[in-house]
């Protein structure tokens, strides 16, 4: 499926998207696993109408700076009307063409948005190219690759065939994008995989 599909995907469920139904708690969790620090400079990838952003400011603090990209004009348009979020610097872009400098931010982070991207290996690129050197980037997910690759395969249509790396699929892949201090955990109940710049 093109880019255009997705993208036209997603802002037709902009307006309906439920950013409540993976539950707080969960969210928070995996937040915290990220190694997020205060008055850092993190960036949500796929943020969509802002699910994880509460979490993310928890963790950084009021001396930390939350950005936020997705390449849905409509789930960006959502987010706004969030006033908690209204210091969130909002980016409407493509993954692989993130309109920031290089080695800019101190964590990136997406979340439930991997299986998404067509150009896997363009994507982790980009991202790793808008970190600073040590850095960290991390994929998270709130079920396993297998699960997750289930769940879209029945959701059907643009996203049936949405894949999410397993485990050692993923290691490989971030050893070929240059990242170090890989780590990837995947759980019938938590994906995480990351790296360092
Ligand atoms: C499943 S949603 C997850 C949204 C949010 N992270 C959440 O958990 O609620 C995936 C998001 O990634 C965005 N997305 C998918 N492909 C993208 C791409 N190539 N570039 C930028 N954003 C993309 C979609 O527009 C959508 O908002």
């Amino acid at each position: 499926m093109t880019s255009i599909q997705h993208r036209q995907y997603f802002n037709e469920r902009a307006e309906s998207w439920d950013r409540t139904s993976a539950g707080s708690e969960r969210l928070s969790e995996v937040v915290s696993r990220c190694g997020l620090q205060s008055g850092q400079r993190v960036i949500d990838i796929g943020c969509g109408t802002g699910t994880l952003i509460p979490h993310i400011k928890n963790c950084v603090g009021k001396e930390g700076t939350v950005y936020a990209l997705d390449f849905a004009e409509e789930m960006l348009r959502v987010l706004k009307t969030d006033t908690e979020l209204s210091s969130v610097i909002l980016i409407c872009a493509d993954i692989v063409k993130i309109p920031v400098c290089d080695h800019f931010f101190d964590h990136v982070l997406c979340f439930a948005t991997f299986p998404h991207f067509n150009d896997k290996r363009a994507a982790l690129s980009e991202m790793r190219r808008i970190l600073k050197t040590g850095g960290k980037m991390t994929i998270a997910h709130l079920m396993g690759s297998r699960e997750m690759n289930q769940f879209h395969g029945r959701a059907g249509g643009v996203v049936q065939h949405d894949y999410l790396p397993h485990g050692e699929e993923m290691k490989e892949l971030l050893r070929r994008s240059h990242f170090s201090e890989i780590n990837v955990v995947d759980e019938p109940n938590l994906y995480l995989a990351q790296g360092v710049k």
